[in-house]
């Protein structure tokens, strides 16, 4: 990993607070969430430099948005003509908009419901803090191991995926690579916009199988 940035949010997110993604998205939450103007927009704008950085040739690929929320990022890509299957945990994010279309599927992504080589790629926006939050925990390792490992086998050979999401520091990020390089074979690396503004800062993990 690139060393001339480092950061460690002291901050208390979300994440740290609420132990299931569940017990935060919920009533007014989700609600806000599903219906803010801004955010929809800024997820917009991370998928846009997502895609940027996958460098999709297929014309028609089938894309994976993992952790897709009420579906922002696939609401997008299907208006660029993109076909997806959007999986998120919690139920009513896939019921909020009439996304029927986008094929929603309710499950855990690290415990992945789709056969081997089924995506051209996957993408994964603001989601993956989610997973992996104590690089101490023995049963977050196996679960972060899990996502990978699956997210491999469902990506179709030479397809390439990118992860976005907001580690806490560093050490989670050099956690996450450790894991990634002994636990599959996909090649990839960090690609940080505006490491040192903690406002701006944005980390996508981009990888190729
Ligand atoms: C901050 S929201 C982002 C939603 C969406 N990707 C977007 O860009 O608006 C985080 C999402 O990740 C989902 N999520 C977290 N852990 C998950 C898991 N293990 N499996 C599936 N979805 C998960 C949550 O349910 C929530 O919808």
């Amino acid at each position: 990993m690139n060393k001339e940035y480092s950061f460690n949010i002291k901050r208390k997110r979300p994440e740290d607070l609420f132990e299931n993604v569940s017990d935060y998205f919920k009533a007014e939450t989700l609600k806000n969430y599903a219906e803010s103007k801004s955010i929809m927009r800024t997820q917009k704008k991370i998928t846009i430099r997502a895609l940027e950085l996958l460098e999709l040739k297929n014309n028609r690929p089938l894309i994976l948005d993992a952790g897709c929320g009420p579906g922002f990022a696939a609401m997008y890509l299907n208006e660029l003509g993109y076909k997806t299957v959007v999986l998120d945990i919690i139920s009513e994010f896939l019921k909020y908009y009439d996304i029927e279309y986008l094929n929603p599927i309710l499950a855990d992504m690290c415990y992945s419901p789709f056969k081997p080589d089924s995506f051209d790629s996957i993408i994964s926006i603001s989601a993956l803090q989610w997973v992996i939050r104590d690089v101490k925990s023995k049963s977050e390792r196996l679960i972060l191991t899990n996502l990978f490992v699956s997210f491999y086998q469902i990506l179709k050979p030479k397809s390439k995926m990118i992860v976005q999401f907001y580690p806490k520091s560093t050490v989670i990020m050099d956690y996450i690579a450790e894991i990634v390089n002994s636990k599959t074979k996909f090649k990839g690396n960090f690609i940080i916009d505006n490491p040192n503004n903690p406002k701006k800062r944005k980390v996508y993990l981009l990888l190729k199988k």
